[in-house]
């Protein structure tokens, strides 16, 4: 089964998908996290893309495409879930393109549907577990008091350069402008279903299981 979770920034679309790797053995394929990888390891293109990100603003078709390209190619796992891909129509093309050449279905394409007031207090509270990835919420789900991450111990946890009132604008016209377009597009294809992303974690994850016919 492969899946798209979509949803402007701070929806959850990665807490969700966690939940997914975890419970049905999916691969997750968080574009934003590939790049966030580039850019810390220093290779040419994690350098390019630095800048772009920090700003909020997309990064290039032919980057994020030659990334998922590589990832659906190597083929793992019990489906993919993809994460913040595709953004552009451009990226949705190339996404059922690649799919079709690899003998694969779209199952479902899953909006998260949130209000832009709660978006920036989620995303200003955010950290994540820098060794795992678990992500974390001042408000909504603290760091353990012993300073070591609930999933795997380590204490290194982070807060995303991009996570900040300025560049989350810039994200969410971003998202508005070229990504939110798509929802129509995956309405019209027959493949689109709506959650409440302001329902609590569980609620939604509930929701989630209900789409994929749990
Ligand atoms: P990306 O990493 O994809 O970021 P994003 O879309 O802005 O989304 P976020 O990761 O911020 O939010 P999320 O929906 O995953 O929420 P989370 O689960 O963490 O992209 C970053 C950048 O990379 C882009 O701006 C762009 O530059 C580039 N990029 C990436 N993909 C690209 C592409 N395809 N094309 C071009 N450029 C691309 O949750 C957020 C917080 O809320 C957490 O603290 C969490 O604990 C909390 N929370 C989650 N769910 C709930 C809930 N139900 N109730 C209460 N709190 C909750
Ligand atoms: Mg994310």
């Amino acid at each position: 089964m492969n899946i798209i979770l979509m949803g402007p920034p701070g929806a959850g679309k990665g807490t969700q998908a966690r939940h997914l790797v975890e419970t049905r053995g999916m691969v997750q394929l968080s574009t934003g996290d590939m790049l966030r990888e580039a850019k810390d390891s220093g290779t040419e293109m994690g350098r390019v893309v630095a800048g772009v990100m920090a700003r909020g603003e997309l990064v290039t078709d032919e980057i994020v495409i030659g990334l998922i390209r590589e990832k659906i190619e190597a083929g793992q796992g019990d489906g993919f879930i993809f994460d913040g891909f595709p953004r552009t129509l451009a990226q949705a093309d190339a996404l059922t393109e690649l799919l079709e050449a690899t003998g694969q279905a779209l199952d479902a394409v899953i909006e998260m549907e949130v209000d832009d007031e709660a978006l920036v207090a989620r995303i200003t509270a955010r950290s994540t577990c820098g060794a795992c990835g678990e992500v974390y919420n001042d408000a909504t789900k603290p760091q353990p008091a012993d300073g070591k991450c609930s999933n795997c111990g380590a204490s290194d946890f982070k807060r995303r350069a991009d996570d900040n009132e300025g560049s989350l604008r810039t994200r969410l016209m971003e998202y508005y402008k070229k990504t939110s377009p798509l929802i129509g597009y995956y309405y019209a294809k027959g493949d689109l279903a709506k959650v409440d992303g302001l329902a609590d974690i569980e609620t939604v994850q509930a929701s989630i299981a209900e789409v994929l016919g749990d």
